[in-house]
């Protein structure tokens, strides 16, 4: 099967096109168009044309659009869970929970529209203002490149393509080489939902190409990026007076502090937040750190239900853990886990591929916080357990990273908690949860390498907008 790009509302055919292949079979999914300059040139262009049309379209019409998408995305559901389970290997039933989040962002998305809006402000609170009536408001920005990542196609794109569009503009949309299909079927249902042509344009593409270009394309006027902290920084260092909003990776830590109970719940929650879908999740658990107390007891229940998952075909219902995005990533596990043991790390469970596509859920002891596994992203299965004596050492061990998406501490402790909410260098604290916690209108983003700006429809729009003000100086 052959995918074009969705360019300026039509199908268009590429001069290029790559394959895609199965992470998990290695089966041929499709032939995906690849977009080279010139492509991206015509994409910038229509998003441009359709720039104007948005910015003057009324607000219940952008939000009609958003409503109407969503009804067609519930009503192929099914088509969208199997193509997200097909391109990314994610366990069919992982991923029907992101089109039912998918759904819930453009929920957010088709609301938002309708609401976005100005203040006034009392001029006369300062001398020589008073004697006129001010207020702002917010008019969409233009063109939004956005670029997006593999792990979630679906409600990734729609953290970026729902507030652009609910906000009046328009965008340029690259997605992940490795998971086109998802993107491509959306520029499917907006058509259907009538959105104007160039209003989304779909090219799959090379980031040092594509992505290249929307980031320093002067037309361009934000770019909202999700991804590896490298490509993230380079992009801010190009984007010149461009908005960039940058979701990054982390390596995010879970403290349980010695006040807990390690009840069936708690633990269960550890095993989804470290190993739902492959730790492949930029607030995955990749560090636990539990009292000293409740070390022995933590590892011995931890590992019990982390061997209860079930490793296999992600079209199979009872699967929960599928193969790696691609085999370079399986090969990097081992690396990482080999490079921890070789310094005195121990393998609690897993800690050896399985096949070149899978590697199991892996939880390791004893690694010392300079070895990759700890410090590094993992993105992927594996998680390192630690003991601590104090709260104080644990926030400090949190802190140590050159991340801070999200972190979560588990405690009975009001006062450890209100120390977690307020020492933790992080975008987000959980407090009796994990740091993968995320539901899709609350502010989500991080701090240090992990991140500038906000995603959370609310705070996407902020974003991709211009606050405008408007000051009337009435007749004296
Ligand atoms: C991410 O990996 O950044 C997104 C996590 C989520 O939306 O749950």
């Amino acid at each position: 099967m052959k995918r074009h790009f969705y360019l300026d509302g039509k199908w268009k055919e590429a001069s290029k096109y790559m394959p895609l292949y199965s992470p998990y079979s290695g089966e041929l999914l499709a032939e995906v168009a690849e977009a080279g300059e010139a492509e991206t040139e015509e994409a910038i262009r229509s998003a441009q044309k359709a720039a104007v049309v948005m910015a003057n379209m009324p607000a219940h019409e952008r939000a009609a659009i958003l409503d109407r998408l969503i009804a067609i995305m519930e009503r192929r559901q099914d088509e969208l869970v199997r193509i997200l389970a097909l391109e990314a290997a994610k366990p069919i039933k992982t991923a029907r929970g992101e089109i039912a989040r998918t759904i819930q962002t453009y929920k957010f998305a088709a609301m938002e529209a309708r609401r976005i809006h100005g203040e006034t402000v009392p001029l006369d609170a300062a001398p020589g203002g008073e004697g006129r009536i001010a207020f702002t408001m917010r008019r969409p920005l233009g063109v939004i490149g956005a670029i997006t990542p593999f792990n979630f196609p679906f409600n990734l794109v729609a953290h970026k393509v729902g507030p652009a569009i609910a906000a009046g503009n328009t965008v340029v949309l690259k997605p992940a080489g490795q998971t086109p299909l998802s993107a491509l079927a959306l520029g499917e249902l907006f058509a259907e939902a009538g959105l104007p042509d160039g209003a989304l344009n779909i090219i799959p593409g090379p980031g040092n190409v594509v992505g290249e270009r929307l980031v320093r394309d002067e037309r361009v006027k934000a770019i909202t990026f999700t991804g590896s902290p490298a490509v993230g920084i380079a992009m801010k260092n190009k984007a010149g007076l461009k908005r960039v909003t940058l979701e990054l990776g982390s390596n995010s830590a879970l403290v349980i502090d010695r006040t807990c109970e390690l009840t069936l719940e708690l633990i269960q929650r550890c095993v989804t937040g470290a190993f739902a879908f492959s730790g492949q999740v930029c607030i995955s658990i990749q560090r636990i750190l539990v009292h000293n107390d409740l070390f022995a007891e933590f590892v011995e229940k931890f590992k019990a239900q982390t061997e209860k998952l079930v490793i296999g075909d992600p079209l199979d219902e009872a699967t929960d853990v599928s193969a790696l995005i691609s085999e370079k990533e399986v090969r990097r596990m081992e690396d990482w886990v080999a490079s921890a043991c070789a310094k005195g790390a121990e393998i609690v469970t897993g800690g050896e591929a399985i096949s070149s596509r899978l590697y199991p859920p892996t939880i390791l002891t004893g690694v010392p916080t300079d070895e990759p596994v700890s410090c590094q992203e993992v993105f992927g299965p594996i998680v390192t357990v630690s003991s601590f004596a104090t709260l104080d050492e644990a926030i400090r061990e949190v802190n140590s990273s050159r991340y801070g998406l999200q972190a979560g501490i588990y405690t009975n402790d009001i006062h450890a908690a209100m120390q977690a909410a307020m020492e933790m260098d992080v975008g987000g604290v959980m407090i009796n949860d994990f740091p993968t916690f995320r539901v899709d209108n609350m502010p989500y983003g991080g701090v240090k390498e992990s991140g500038f700006g906000r995603e959370g429809i609310k705070y996407a729009v902020e974003e991709m907008t211009e606050l405008k003000l408007i000051v009337i100086k009435l007749k004296s």
